[in-house]
């Protein structure tokens, strides 16, 4: 049975899990408008994680039989002022989502609530590759700049993990190990 504060909080997650599904896709939409459709397909293969880490939480909270609530689900950003921009629009979310789980370990912690702080584990683990990603894309990006040959090898490299699936975790071709 889960506490409370703790329902709330995992229910805030999955919203915010799905926001970041949202602001994926929203990128995914800017990169195809960009015409890089090896970045498109990244974007959409991590908006479709995005999505399953929501479905891992909803799952978990009906197991402690807990009751999931949904709420709206913000307008993400739809525009950037160059590739480079989203990625580091995608970091910095990133390293939002990681302090968000951080604060629900220690929530959890504080309840006493121990399956659910072992629950999260998964998530601080997943946290840290997904940074880890974003970042090392982002260094490549800015190598490169936002033209040039340079720029459409990482698109060729980034659209290997579209036809990978979207289970591949972290894998972006030979970026982001
Ligand atoms: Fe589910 Fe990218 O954090």
């Amino acid at each position: 049975m889960l506490k409370e504060s703790v329902e709330d909080a995992l229910n805030e997650q999955i919203n915010a899990e799905l926001y970041s599904s949202y602001v994926y896709l929203s990128m995914a939409a800017y990169y195809e408008g960009e015409g890089l459709p090896g970045f498109a397909s990244w974007m959409r293969s991590q908006s479709d994680e995005e999505h399953e880490h929501a479905m891992r939480l909803y799952e978990f909270v009906h197991d402690r039989d807990g009751r999931v609530t949904l709420s709206g689900i913000d307008s993400p950003p739809t525009e950037w002022s160059s590739p480079a921009d989203a990625f580091e629009t995608a970091y910095e979310h990133e390293v939002e989502i990681t302090e968000m789980i951080d604060d629900l370990v220690a929530l959890a912690r504080e309840a006493n609530d121990n399956a659910t702080e072992n629950m999260l584990q998964w998530f601080v683990a997943e946290q840290v590759e997904e940074e880890a990603t974003a970042q090392a894309i982002l260094d490549k990006l800015k190598h490169v700049g936002d033209d040039g040959p340079g720029l459409l090898m990482i698109d060729q490299e980034l659209g290997q993990r579209g036809s990978e699936g979207a289970d591949d975790e972290a894998e972006v071709g030979e970026l982001g190990e």
